[in-house]
């Protein structure tokens, strides 16, 4: 394309209605100012510090993008990719490494970023397997949280949005592997919701 600087209706994303989506939950420029807000929070509480972020693979790639961009400081990224097993919507309890960080963390200020926090499960067994590694300090920092679900305390220095009970998609989460592309949050049409099996 041209870039010429004239505004123009090509420039813009198309609103995006997918099959799977029942309702948008929280739209692009709703999710775009409140990772804007986090990053001058993280920003003012890291000055000065080594900050390291880790992203949780797949579903926070969006986040993380949009975030350390929203970040006013020298920072590092490493990657770290795990699985749970379990049903397509729901977590076991059980995770497994994937993919490891390709550098130690000893001494580092850390902060895992994550997609979406639901029985908080996964985030707890991934911030005991990290501290045990010694970093300065760890935190986390999610987009998501779903306080009905939680099964196990997580303590999150950073959260973006407080959502309901709803299997949400879009914008790097997943429904088994589909919808990561969708640019907003939405509902995923037919799900249960509020269940706990
Ligand atoms: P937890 O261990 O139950 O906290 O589950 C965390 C992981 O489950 C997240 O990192 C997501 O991959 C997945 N997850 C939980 N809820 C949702 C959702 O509503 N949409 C998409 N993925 C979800
Ligand atoms: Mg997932």
């Amino acid at each position: 394309m041209t870039v010429d600087g004239a505004p123009g209706a090509a420039s813009q994303p198309a609103a995006r209605v997918d099959d799977g989506v029942s309702e948008e939950l929280l739209g692009a420029d709703v999710l775009a100012a409140r990772i804007r807000e986090l990053g001058a929070e993280v920003s003012r509480d890291y000055a000065g510090r080594d900050l390291l972020l880790v992203c949780v693979l797949k579903g926070a790639i969006f986040f993380l993008a949009d975030l350390m961009r929203a970040i006013d400081l020298p920072l590092e990224l490493d990657f770290m990719a795990i699985s749970s097993y379990g049903a397509a919507t729901d977590t076991s309890g059980v995770v497994r490494i994937l993919k490891d960080l390709d550098a130690s963390i000893a001494g580092r200020d850390v902060l895992i970023v994550e997609d979406i926090i639901d029985s908080g499960l996964t985030l707890s067994y991934l911030a005991r397997t990290l501290e045990a590694r010694r970093p300065a300090s760890l935190e986390i920092c999610a987009l998501l949280t779903k306080p009905s679900r939680r099964q196990m305390e997580v303590p999150v220095r950073y959260v973006g949005f407080e959502i309901p009970d709803r299997f949400v998609i879009g914008y790097g989460l997943d429904y088994g592997e589909r919808y990561r592309n969708l640019p907003y949050l939405g509902v995923l049409a037919g799900e249960a919701g509020g269940s706990d099996a």
